[in-house]
């Protein structure tokens, strides 16, 4: 692995057999050994040179070479946008974690869509994913409607992509740019987690404003793989998504065969217990905008598409304050996973690994009576939230559930029981 810098526009060059990225030039005559140059646009030709993204890729054999794709049969639960099969809700929602599959069943066949925003073909919005998978993909996917940020919440992946291959365990994030192919295999047997299939324009790293210039996710904790590649001459199965649809087609070679690469467009790697935590040394708490590990924008400045939040173990010393999250009705809508342990503003329990609640646009929200109870009567000495991390996707859009989790088994009926309790406040007399 090496470094990389979402969005910074720095640059890799990589190479698998010394000699075969070509110097000087992306696309000589003749590449070196007979390799072909191929170049992955991930940003407008004609984009800023700071939101420009490709990378050149040096093959056994251009992409091009494959038959028609047809409709694929399988993953019957991966929906997209637009999403207009289910009314959107204004309820708070929650689910219980997804059971594994009884069936072999693949990374892909494996994805169950919760709900998105936005519209692939106008390339906005996200798709929510949860995946369960017990066996490793014998085949290639890409998703040509988005970027996948895979976010593991039990067992490790081993990720193979064009451009090099990356582990990820719980606790860690992938990143995989649109049109990028890979195939997922599980080192721990089985493998469930979330996915933001991103639409929009690519997550980078947020803007640090008076924060300066260290801080929250830090670029130089970004890894790409160093090339790699199979010289495999057996048939490969390809999926790709495309608005929303899933196709097929075989190729009778490993798509996994780019010998050498360089750019900026990269699948990366970050460990999330890297993340720097920054948070209020005096009273109150800042906006949990604090916790953005990555953001998508939109073009409406400081209004994002889509932001990656986490809620990573950190102290608390904050006096005079109300300490967990606060009640709040937020214009952005909030889908919320957990990675590990308890969230601080859910200790009555109902919201475990592997599960998911969902806050839309302008719907109150905050801690269940336990958090509440317990945070107004504290004692409010330093004190560490320690062993959790929680996420958050949160987007312009309100977020819309797919059929599924409108109607799935895993949805908690009684989710605003959580907040039923609370006595009237007492006035003077
Ligand atoms: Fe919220």
């Amino acid at each position: 692995m090496t470094n990389y810098i979402p969005g910074f526009g720095n640059h890799v060059s990589t190479e698998a057999v010394p000699g075969a990225l070509p110097i000087g030039r992306n696309s000589p005559q003749k590449a070196p050994f007979g390799l072909y140059a191929e170049q992955l646009s991930g940003s407008a030709f004609t984009a800023p040179r700071h939101e420009n993204r490709r990378s050149w890729l040096y093959r056994l054999r251009p992409t091009a070479q494959h038959g028609a794709f047809k409709p694929y049969g399988g993953g019957t639960l991966i929906r997209s946008a637009p999403f207009d099969e289910a009314p959107p809700s204004p309820n708070r929602l929650r689910w219980d974690p997804l059971s594994m599959p009884t069936e072999p069943t693949d990374w892909v066949d494996g994805l169950t869509t919760y709900g998105g925003t936005g519209n692939v073909a106008e390339q906005s919005g996200i798709g929510i994913h949860v995946y369960a998978a017990t066996c490793d993909m014998d085949r290639a996917f890409f998703s040509a409607d988005g970027e996948l940020l895979i976010v593991p919440e039990q067992g490790a992946l081993a990720i193979d992509t064009e451009l090099g291959r990356i582990e990820v365990a719980p606790l860690q994030i992938a990143l995989i740019p649109r049109g990028v192919r890979f195939r997922v295999r599980l080192k721990d047997g089985a493998a469930r987690g979330y996915v933001c299939e991103n639409y929009g324009a690519p997550f980078r790293l947020p803007d640090l404003g008076p924060i300066g210039s260290n801080g929250l996710a830090n670029p130089r904790d970004f890894e790409v793989p160093v090339a790699w590649f199979e010289d495999r001459d057996t048939p490969c199965e390809v999926v790709q998504k495309f608005q929303g649809g899933l196709w097929t087609t075989t190729i009778d070679h490993s798509p996994f065969d780019v010998v050498a690469w360089h750019g900026n467009l990269a699948p990366c790697r970050y460990d999330l217990t890297r993340f720097n935590t920054i948070n209020s040394v005096s009273f109150d708490h800042p906006d949990p905008s604090i916790f953005t590990v990555l953001t998508s924008p939109s073009d409406t400045p400081g209004t994002a598409n889509c932001d990656f939040a986490i809620f990573p173990p950190r102290w608390m010393v904050a006096e005079n304050t109300f300490r967990p999250p606060w009640f709040h009705r937020n214009v952005m809508s909030e889908f919320m996973g957990l990675i590990k342990g308890e969230y601080d503003a859910k200790e009555g329990g109902g919201f475990v690994p592997g599960g998911a609640s969902l806050h839309n646009q302008m719907n109150g929200h905050g801690p269940d009576q336990a958090s509440y109870d317990k945070a107004v009567a504290a004692d409010l000495k330093p004190v560490k939230i320690d062993g959790t991390m929680a996420f958050m996707f949160e987007t312009r859009h309100v977020i819309r559930p797919t059929r599924w989790a409108s109607e799935s088994p895993t949805m908690q009926l009684d989710y605003d029981d959580v907040w039923t309790g609370f006595a009237k406040a007492k006035l003077p007399e």
